[in-house]
């Protein structure tokens, strides 16, 4: 059976705050986001960090590559225009960044605990959760020495009235699958929310209240483990995702939210909310149809076709020679009917679908009303 949601339009805004810096004093509850995260929510921290990105990245929305690993906006992206703001600018991004409304501090490939490898040796990037959070505390300590004069930074008390969003573990659980297999895997995990958990705590005790921790997405469906793991047939469901992965996500994820449940019993004054990501997208893998897509686990942007169309020697919008041809990952005609964008990450429709029902505040824990965003 598959889920009806309710009809919510994200891009129509849930208020009608104006993107101003006067927004606290309107609508919207919070004036400002401060982001922390991996590619799922990376607005071009990245890629300023280490350029370029090529198209077709970026083809649907933006007309270009915008540093998302998309073609179009991701759920961090719905969110904010939802609430009002500006998109995110990247913490790393030294040009063109406007840090008024908050910052991202979110990275391609990065992980929660602090990596024991280099990005040029394995790819995972320098900027882990530990790095991002003693970021935010440097931008801080540089707001609070504006005094209020601040050009491009927000005022000084935003960091009371901000919502601090953090979305990050998949790539500690993904990085290391193909090696030690999931229950290897699994040993890790608690050391990974406890180190979300002390993130929260270590904000908390710089002032911040209001938290949405995303969990994980069900990566057992995804086009590139589909077909990078090792699985046998009758690991794959009904659904054509593979059920030990994703049974693992379900452990991390359980982990996830019985260990904000702790920090919720400390932290008696903030709001953290479990955001239910992974029931929302494997909604969208299995039953794509009845939410106006047509390909679960096959990507848009990638090479060879077949079930996946994923190759991982030629990762979308790359081109490898294979067999003395020379080969090109590229984007489908029509990324509106895919859940998977290049076979890791989300496309923009699949993305506005997860925004809108993230924000309908029925996949949240406590149950978050959507007002809260924006209180109209
Ligand atoms: C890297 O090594 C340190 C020290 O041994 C450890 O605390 C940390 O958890 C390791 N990180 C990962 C990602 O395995
Ligand atoms: C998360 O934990 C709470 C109890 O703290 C429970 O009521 C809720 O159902 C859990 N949510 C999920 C999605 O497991």
């Amino acid at each position: 059976m598959s889920i009806a949601w309710p009809l919510l339009l994200v891009a129509t805004a849930l208020c009608s705050c104006a993107s101003s810096a006067s927004a606290s004093a309107g609508g919207c509850k919070f004036p400002a986001v401060f982001n922390f995260g991996d590619s799922n929510s990376d607005t071009g921290g990245f890629w300023a960090a280490f350029p370029a990105q090529q198209g077709p990245f970026g083809m649907t929305y933006f007309g270009g590559p915008a540093g998302r690993a998309s073609d179009g906006r991701l759920v961090i992206d719905f969110i904010a225009q939802a609430m009002g703001l500006p998109l995110l600018s990247p913490y790393l991004q030294s040009i063109g960044s406007d840090y008024r409304h908050g910052a991202n501090f979110a990275t391609l490939a990065s992980t929660a605990l602090l990596p024991n490898t280099s990005l040029f040796v394995t790819g995972i990037s320098p900027f882990s959760l530990g790095i991002q959070l003693n970021q935010l505390k440097e931008f801080r300590n540089r707001v609070l020495a504006t005094n209020g004069d601040s050009g491009q930074l927000p005022r000084p008390d935003i960091f009371g009235n901000a919502l601090y969003t953090i979305g990050i573990g998949q790539n500690d659980f993904t990085s290391n699958l193909g090696s030690l297999g999931v229950e290897g895997v699994k040993q890790s995990l608690p050391s990974v929310v406890n180190q979300i958990s002390w993130t929260i705590q270590d904000l908390y005790n710089i002032g911040a209240r209001n938290f949405m921790v995303f969990n994980m997405a069900p990566i057992g469906c995804y086009p590139a483990f589909l077909t990078e793991l090792p699985h046998d047939s009758n690991d794959l469901d009904e659904f054509g995702c593979m059920k030990s992965y994703n049974s693992g996500v379900i452990y991390y994820n359980e982990l996830l939210n019985n260990s904000l449940a702790d920090v919720r019993k400390k932290l008696q004054d903030a709001s953290i909310v479990y955001v239910d990501k992974h029931t929302v997208t494997l909604e969208l893998f299995r039953y794509p149809n009845a939410h106006g897509l047509k390909y679960g686990t096959r990507a848009c942007c990638g090479y060879g076709g077949g079930t996946y169309n994923f190759n991982q020697n030629v990762y979308c919008g790359n081109s490898k020679v294979v067999n003395g041809k020379t080969s090109t990952a590229e984007a489908c005609g029509d990324p509106q009917n895919y859940v998977s964008w290049d076979g890791i990450h989300a496309t923009e429709a699949a993305n506005m679908k997860i925004a809108s029902a993230v924000m309908s505040g029925s996949y949240s824990y406590p149950p978050f009303d959507h007002s809260k965003l924006c209180g109209s």
